[in-house]
């Protein structure tokens, strides 16, 4: 890599030492910044299917640097997220990001040098994984989004959610959490993955049946584009899934996903919003090679093929070389992110905070300090 990992962890170490408490004076779970200071997410500010990300940063960077400020901030943010397991219609499919992150990754860190005083996230994040549980339709997939007529929508998101599952049935020793993880991925191999390597983003299942219904383009250009954040949730699901279950059919799909998520990587490192977006537009979504770029480092763990990390390193110095704000009194760090294709109102070319998760997860991998929240 061009850039050395270890002062650009630095870097973000500092720039978080800064703004963590700006988050903490506001009271709020961030979701991106604006203006140079953090804003909330969108209904109730903790509900969002974000809110895991603010605390799995304060993890990373207390992992790596057992400074107690991080500590003490991902406590205080999570606690506002397992207020939210009395709203019910607020959540949906993303407990697996919201709660493996947070309360996971609380119970990962401390479960052997505290296993009384950890006791509680892991019933916090076991009762995540009934509720996302609870979604699974025995047709063969989860729900994803509560309006009733999304009832048979399932989305690739959802592959980044099923270690949430996994890491449920390894918990209990009962199989039936895994069992259900299975059949989505069964289904999400079978109806989204496409044969040149590209993912739908939506796809709909008829609730009573199973049988597919429709493609829907979702946050993507068009119908049967590739919404490049997308892609990267199904690179680094199957990868997950993979490690999950040493299943080969979803390594091949991981690989042939990074295959087509390598081939569109944009000369200067930066990622389209869409890889089927229309020439000479410049929308960029820095989110979706933050997370690829994990994935791919993953991926190249599990099979010994250092063609996905250099492929992951290259993303990961486009983002340092252009879309990083260092600068002192402004929080967040990654610019040029980009919420969906046809919403500008949601965030294009912002600073998200999901985007700053992946990037520190990435720079830790680099580092070796990632304590890998997803397992
Ligand atoms: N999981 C929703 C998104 O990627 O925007």
């Amino acid at each position: 890599m061009r850039n050395h990992a270890d002062e650009v962890f630095q870097r973000i170490v500092a720039k978080f030492r800064r703004s963590v408490p700006v988050a903490a004076e506001m009271g709020i779970l961030p979701y991106k910044s604006e203006n140079g200071t953090w804003i909330s997410s969108p209904y109730d500010g903790n509900s969002w299917w974000t809110g895991g990300f603010w605390p799995g940063l304060m993890w990373q960077l207390f992992a790596a640097t057992k400074d107690e400020m991080f500590r003490t901030e991902a406590r205080r943010a999570q606690d506002m997220l397992t207020a939210e397991f009395r709203t019910y219609d607020l959540l949906n499919h993303d407990t697996g990001f919201m709660y493996l992150l947070s309360t996971g990754a609380d119970y990962k860190l401390h479960h052997a040098s505290d296993p009384a005083g950890s006791r509680q996230a892991r019933t916090d994040t076991l009762h995540a994984a009934s509720l996302l549980m609870g979604r699974f339709n025995p047709v063969g997939y989860i729900r994803a989004w509560n309006e009733k007529y999304k009832m048979g929508y399932a989305i690739i998101d959802c592959m980044m959610n099923l270690s949430l599952l996994f890491w449920a049935s390894r918990e209990t020793e009962d199989p039936r959490f895994a069992n259900a993880a299975r059949i989505h991925a069964d289904m999400t191999l079978r109806e989204f993955v496409r044969p040149d390597g590209s993912v739908s983003h939506i796809i709909e299942i008829d609730p009573a049946t199973g049988a597919r219904v429709a493609e829907h383009p979702g946050q993507g250009y068009a119908l049967g584009s590739s919404w490049s954040r997308g892609q990267a949730w199904g690179l680094y699901g199957f990868t997950l899934a993979y490690i999950n279950t040493k299943d080969e059919r979803y390594l091949n799909a991981a690989k042939r996903i990074a295959a087509y998520f390598v081939a569109h990587i944009r000369p200067d490192g930066l990622t389209d919003c869409d890889f089927c977006q229309p020439e000479g537009e410049e929308r960029i979504d820095n989110i979706a090679g933050a997370c690829a770029a994990c994935g791919l480092m993953e991926l190249a763990r599990v099979t010994g093929d250092d063609q996905w990390q250099a492929a992951a390193e290259r993303l990961v110095d486009g983002l340092i070389d252009h879309c990083c704000d260092w600068s002192e009194d402004r929080c967040g760090i990654l610019t040029h992110c980009t919420a969906s294709y046809h919403d500008d109102g949601a965030g294009r070319h912002t600073n998200i905070t999901y985007g700053d998760y992946f990037l520190v997860e990435a720079i830790a991998k680099l580092n070796g300090t990632d304590p890998m929240l997803w397992l």
